[in-house]
């Protein structure tokens, strides 16, 4: 069966009423119904994680890429200063695709700079919680059936 993980890193447990002009209203959990809705549908395996600790989220790349399944990354704050988070995709293999509710390039400068982006399939952000239906549409065609 092909598998998606989606990995949500520091602070996006916060969805719904954290900054709402720029992340909407929708909380992480709306996020994962509507994913877990488009996965049944197309018959994929979908895991859908948060972790405020970089670690976890390393932990949960590796084994994304071990087992064969895609990776749906909103590293969060991670994205800008993550070395690690960019070994593990490239050390794992995992089909990554970056996703960010917001348009980082209208933000702050610091949010510019992705560790992730180099060692991604592609990135989608901008588009509020659509960004992540946009990328599981978007990881599909690159998946085979996953190892576990
Ligand atoms: C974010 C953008 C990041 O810059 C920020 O640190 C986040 C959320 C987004 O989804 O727009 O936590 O990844």
């Amino acid at each position: 069966m092909i598998a998606i993980h989606v990995l949500n890193g520091p602070n996006l447990n916060l969805l719904g009423t954290r900054e709402p002009a720029t992340y909407g209203t929708m909380t992480l959990a709306e996020i994962e119904v509507r994913l877990r809705s488009k996965a049944k549908t197309a018959g994929i395996d979908l895991v859908f994680r948060q972790s405020n600790h970089e670690g976890e989220l390393v932990t949960w790349v590796q084994e994304a890429g071990l087992l064969g399944a895609g990776v749906l990354l909103n590293a969060g704050a991670y994205t800008h200063t993550s070395i690690a988070l960019h070994d593990a995709i490239r050390a794992s293999g995992a089909i990554t695709i970056e996703v960010h509710l917001s348009n980082v390039f209208v933000r702050e400068e610091f949010r510019h700079h992705s560790m992730i982006s180099d060692v991604a399939k592609g990135v989608i952000c901008g588009f509020g919680a659509m960004s992540y239906e946009l990328a599981f549409d978007a990881i599909l065609p690159h998946l085979s059936p996953a190892r576990a």
